[in-house]
Formats: structure tokens, C-alpha cells, sequence
């Protein structure tokens, strides 16, 4: 079951080729929907929690009866889901076991610069088999306007084996994920499988009477393609390098033609019909997705919104499809019961051209299940930033450039800032573009102010740290960065974009 290419250009053709496997694929439902593990602390005190993860090659079994060696976190793809409590103290200790230098960013963390996974802050593999300086070349050789090194010594160096990465945790209840973010590596970082989870809670959400228990599902959505052997197919262009150079093939981003939700091809979740609480993901490296109930439920309005990136929106919004941009996160309720027991609900991609494409399915297998769950009317206290107090408003144009993918003409270079905000100031940024991107801004979540000079997008509402910018729109965001001054990043989320360098730094004054 191919699945067809979600990116459009502004002309409306579609210029994403799909990678296709050689494996032999399974149908679809046939693999339960696997729920990634929540990680025990090995600590708890003082404020602190500390976790520890181990980088590590594993061999799993995402198709049936066949091997995929996948480099993960603690073994498994996605890895371990951390929950931390918001106002406590997460450290997590990562020691790298893989034959290649990793990076960890907490994607929407609110996080001190030294610990938020700067690119070329890498973590040597453990027994010195590459060294920082071989490690450095890798990532910048060939790169526009580096000479085979950078010159900068990043912001927290590089590490030998582990790092410890600390996340106060001073934000509210969201769901966050952590991943690869290593210079020119993230997209087959991300592919061979560096993801996993990671949730905030706090009083505010636990009060409310939402699904929970296994009413709550985290659900990471990646696509795929597979070699005949079970392998991740990932097209790595430049063996000189060792580097995945993507070619003109890829320059709209590596699209598989398998779709895994937590990692299972097209998996099927057998259910209760009562409300359930589902924290999409998508986690893919270039592909979005429109996703819809098929069947819909009688009167529609499938998915109750009540959260985005940054956690609880003040007030839940009604959808009938919801679209996610790679690396945005959509938190929806959603009532099986609203189908007759015995139904068969797929949850499906439909593209411009009208086709539905399977993403996974729910089997309703009971109909009058207790359900004590519902969704207030009111949720939360969202401040509104307010962009009259705005001091400045900057212009970021996502674009391609003679020498790939740039902001504003140029291509990432460690220790170039493409803008220096103040500590607490609020800004306007406006992004435009003419091809699409996902656009993604590190440390404070942002409110989009406006789309193509008009309202924001039925997708838009609450705090964002990542925003899908269509063909030719331009979206302007509201930011104040707080508590944290440093170097930060700001990229298009389309992780071959970004490793073609479609990435800047910014600093926090
Ligand atoms: Cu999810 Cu800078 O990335
Ligand atoms: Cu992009």
C-alpha cells in the first residue's frame, strides 16, 4: 500500500518522491499498537529526578518475521517515554554506545542552553573510536561555507561517552519529545530510530476530568522505507563523507512509504467505545499528514482538540481533520463511542488529490464501557501575548539558496546568530517562504499571530514551538524569551532541510 507524497509546491504539483521499500510489507492492522514504556527514575530526591538512557544499536522486529538494526534509546524505537513533573528537576544521563556521535534535544523543553543539545555538542561514542576532531569533520566537511570545521566550540563542548542533560522543568504540562539534533546527521538519526516521548504534568491538567490510564495514548507518527533485509532504507548519498548528502531526489525530504505508529507498520488498537485522550506526534523526518476518521462519526467533529505543543488550550476546538508539519503535536479527545461496536475506525492521511492512505485503526470492540471522562469547556488560562508590546518584529525567509536550503541566504554556521533578542522582550517574528516548511523555534513556545495576513489557521491556536508554513504563506508568532540566556537554534523541521541547513542560531541576551 504506497503511499503518495503529502508536499505540494506552490504550483500545486507534488514533488516529493516516496522511497519505496524492498522488504516485503505487511497489511495493514495486522500488528497490535505497541505503547512505549514509561522510564523509571534511578533517583528521586531533592527535587531531582534522574533517569539514565543508553544510546545503543538493537536489533527489532518492526516487520513481521524480518530484523531492523536500529540505533535507539534504551533499546527500543521509540524509546522510553520520561514523565516528568512540572516544577521538578529532570536529569537524564545519556552514555552513547553507538558507533556514531549523537546529540539530544528535548523538543519544546524549556531549557538552559548547555543542556538543550546544540548541534555539534555531540556525545562521543563510548570506547573512543572517533575522536572530536574526526566527529567534527563529519558534520561540517562539505557543508556551504565550512572548511571541513567550524571554528566554534559549541556551547556545552563535546562530551566523551555520556552527558547528563538538565531540564528544570520550569513549564506547564505538555507533550514534549526528545530526538537526535546532531549537525548534518538528524535526519538519519531521527530515521534509524532516535525519538521517543516526553511528557510534562502538573496539578493544573491532573485536575481535570480527562482520559487516562490506558485512556491515554502517546502516539508517534514516522513513515518509513525498508531494504529487502529488514533495514531502514535511508538514502546516504556521500560515502566519502560517510554522510547522508541528499541529492536533488531529496531535496523536498526522505518520505517512506510505510507508515509506523510507535513504531509498528500500520498497527491496529482494539478499544472500548469511550473517550480517549490521544497525543499525536508526528515524527516524521519530511512528511505531513491530514489526518481523518474513516468512517467519520454521525455529526462529525472526530477529534476535540484541548492541547498543542506548549500543553492545554484555554478552550477545546472541534475538528474534523487535524494536520500535522513534522515535529508538531496535536493533543485530542476522541469518543469511540461514537461508532457502533464492531466498527473497524481507520485513521487515515488524505492528500490534496482526495486519496486516503492507512496511518493505523481502531477496533471498537465494546460499546457501553464505564466512562467517568469529559472535556470542560474551559481547560486552561492561556496568557495572550500581546503584540503591541512588541519591541522589534524580525523577518526569517525560508528559501532555497545556491547552496541548499537557507534563512534569509544563509546556510547554518555554529556560532553565526541570525538575531540577538532580549531576555523577557517580546518580538514578532515573521516567517514567509515559498516552498513548505515546518518551522520550528527552540527554548519558549510562541502564539501565531496571523496567517498570510489574515487570522491564524484552524491549527494555530494555544503556545507553539513549531509552525507549518504552507507554499508562499507568511505567519507571523509572538515570542518572549525567559529565564534562560544563550545560543538556541531556530530550523525548518523537515530534518533533511535541516541537515541541508536550513538552520540558525540565536542568542538570548
Ligand atoms: Cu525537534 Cu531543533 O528540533
Ligand atoms: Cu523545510
Amino acid at each position: 500500500p504506497l503511499i503518495g507524497s503529502a508536499l505540494r509546491r506552490a504550483d500545486g504539483s507534488s514533488p516529493g518522491r516516496v522511497l519505496s521499500s524492498r522488504a516485503r510489507l505487511p497489511e495493514p492492522y495486522q500488528v497490535p499498537l505497541p505503547v512505549p514504556d514509561v522510564l523509571d527514575p534511578v533517583s528521586r530526591g531533592g527535587g531531582t529526578d534522574v533517569y539514565e538512557l543508553t544510546q545503543r544499536v538493537a536489533d527489532l522486529e518492526i516487520l513481521p518475521g524480518l530484523r531492523t538494526r536500529a540505533w535507539t534509546y534504551g533499546g527500543t524505537f521509540p524509546g522510553p517515554t520520561v514523565v516528568s513533573r512540572s516544577g521538578r528537576r529532570t536529569q537524564v544521563r545519556h552514555r552513547n554506545e553507538l558507533p556514531q556521535p549523537s546529540v539530544v534535544h528535548l523538543h519544546g523543553g524549556h531549557t538552559p542552553a548547555g543542556s538543550d543539545g546544540y548541534p555539534i555538542d555531540v556525545i562521543l561514542p563510548a570506547g573512543g573510536a572517533i575522536s572530536a576532531e574526526q566527529a567534527m569533520k563529519a558534520m561540517t566537511e562539505g557543508m556551504p561555507g565550512h572548511g571541513g570545521h567550524t571554528g566554534h566550540g559549541g556551547v556545552s563542548g563535546v562530551a566523551e561517552a555520556e552527558r547528563t542533560y538538565t531540564y528544570p522543568m520550569r513549564q506547564r504540562a505538555a507533550t514534549l519529545w526528545y530526538h537526535d539534533h546532531r549537525m548534518s546527521w538528524t535526519g538519519l538519526g531521527v530515521w534509524s530510530g532516535l525519538a521517543g516521548f516526553h511528557l510534562v504534568r502538573d496539578d493544573e491538567e491532573d485536575r481535570l476530568p480527562l482520559p487516562r490510564g490506558d485512556r491515554e495514548l502517546p502516539l508517534l507518527i514516522t513513515d518509513r522505507s525498508f531494504e529487502e533485509d529488514g533495514s531502514f532504507r535511508y538514502p546516504l548519498i556521500d560515502p566519502d563523507l560517510g554522510r547522508p548528502g541528499v541529492t536533488d531526489d531529496y531535496m523536498d525530504g526522505v518520505l517512506g512509504d510505510v507508515v509506523l505508529v510507535n513504531g509498528a507498520p500500520w498497527p491496529v488498537h482494539r478499544t472500548d467505545g469511550a473517550r480517549h485522550r490521544l497525543r499525536l506526534l508526528n515524527g516524521s523526518n519530511a512528511r505531513p499528514y491530514r489526518l481523518e476518521f474513516d468512517p467519520q462519526p454521525p455529526g462529525g467533529d472526530a477529534f476535540v482538540q484541548i492541547g498543542s505543543d506548549g500543553g492545554l488550550l484555554e478552550r477545546p476546538v472541534r475538528h474534523d481533520a487535524v494536520h500535522l508539519g513534522p515535529g508538531e503535536r496535536f493533543d485530542v479527545v476522541v469518543d469511540f463511542a461514537r461508532w457502533k461496536p464492531g466498527t473497524r475506525v481507520r485513521l487515515v492521511n488524505t492528500l490534496a488529490d482526495g486519496t486516503a492512505h492507512d496511518v493505523m485503526a481502531f477496533d471498537v470492540v465494546r460499546a457501553s464501557a464505564a466512562d467517568d471522562s469529559r472535556v470542560p469547556d474551559r481547560l486552561s488560562r492561556v496568557e495572550r501575548l500581546d503584540p503591541a508590546e512588541a519591541v522589534t518584529t524580525r523577518d526569517f525567509h525560508f528559501r532555497q539558496g545556491k547552496d541548499g536550503w537557507t534563512i534569509n541566504d544563509d546556510g547554518y554556521r555554529p556560532g553565526r546568530a541570525l538575531a540577538r533578542p532580549k531576555l523577557g522582550q517580546l518580538e514578532i517574528w515573521r516567517f514567509t517562504t515559498s516552498l513548505q516548511h515546518p518551522v520550528h523555534v527552540h527554548l519558549n513556545h510562541f502564539q501565531v499571530l496571523s496567517r498570510n495576513h489574515g487570522d491564524p489557521g484552524p491549527y494555530d491556536a494555544g503556545w507553539k514551538d513549531t509552525v507549518d508554513l504552507r507554499p508562499t504563506e507568511a505567519v507571523e508568532v509572538a515570542i518572549r524569551f525567559t529565564d534562560y540566556a544563550g545560543t538556541y537554534m531556530l530550523h525548518c523541521h523537515n530534518l533533511e532541510h535541516e541537515d541541508m541547513a536550513m538552520m540558525a542560531d540565536f542568542v538570548v541576551e
